[in-house]
């Protein structure tokens, strides 16, 4: 069995303001800090990264980004680059199914970003997943091996890694996927990064997002291929996150 360190990703989204990110990023310090065995991230949107990265500096708790341009520098209003991220955050979450439905990102943008990111030393977080009508017509898998597919084309800097099985359905509905079809999914992209890198399979963490809670948690993190999870609303509430760190470490 593949030793992979599991990942317990939070993303905030557009839910906090500068006070709340602090007093969140505040409790989850306090109570997972300790947590030994788990890569532990939280993701605040982009004007609480300077403060919630000085709360952490010097903690086990890593602070990624929500999105990252895919340009170096220049005229590219309201965007912001790896270079500007890189002393702030370690990891960037790039394609998220919202960034990509509601802001028309498509996988040649997410690759452009992945790799932005990795040439800043960050660790890309890359997200791929099916629509409710993808899956009904039988055609979950294969949407989702093309998607990650495209998204990783020429894309070379596998030890910085992390890719997030995301289905659109199970986001913010309250209904994640059942273990079983979470672990048929992240199995059917780790089978698209042995076929792009082959060496690269066993060691890139794949996790699954989608509803994760503390209900869920222990059966997602049992399943061979899941190394964790990307978190939305759960990560929003320090108590609930703290006990899926706690689940995915030792404490
Ligand atoms: P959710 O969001 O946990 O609220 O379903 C997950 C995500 O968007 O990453």
């Amino acid at each position: 069995m593949a030793l992979r360190t599991p990942v317990i990703a939070g993303n905030w989204k557009m839910n906090t303001d500068i006070e709340s990110d602090l007093e969140l990023a505040r409790g989850i310090l306090e109570q997972s800090d300790a947590v030994i065995g788990v890569e532990k991230i939280v993701c605040p949107p982009f004007v609480a990264l300077a403060s919630v990265s000085e709360l952490l500096r010097g903690s086990s708790i890593h602070v990624g980004a929500q999105n990252v341009s895919a340009n170096e520098n220049g005229a590219y209003t309201g965007e912001i680059s790896a270079a500007m991220l890189k002393g702030l955050t370690s990891h960037v979450i790039v394609g998220h199914s919202e960034r990509r439905a509601l802001y028309g990102e498509t996988s040649g943008d997410v690759t452009a970003k992945a790799a932005a990111a990795a040439s800043s030393g960050l660790r890309p977080i890359l997200c791929v997943g099916e629509a409710l009508e993808v899956r009904q017509t039988g055609n979950a898998e294969s949407f989702v091996a093309d998607q990650l597919e495209s998204s990783l084309a020429g894309y070379s800097d596998w030890d910085a890694l992390i890719v997030a099985y995301e289905p659109v359905w199970a986001i913010g509905t309250g209904e994640a996927a059942t273990s079983d079809q979470a672990q048929e999914m992240t199995a059917v992209c780790r089978g698209v990064i042995q076929n792009l890198a082959a060496g690269a399979a066993d060691s890139v963490r794949v996790l699954y997002g989608g509803s994760v809670n503390s209900g869920n948690i222990a059966e997602l993190l049992e399943q061979s291929d899941i190394d964790g999870a990307l978190v939305g609303e759960a990560s929003l509430k320090a108590d609930e996150f703290s006990r899926l760190i706690a689940a995915a470490g030792t404490v």
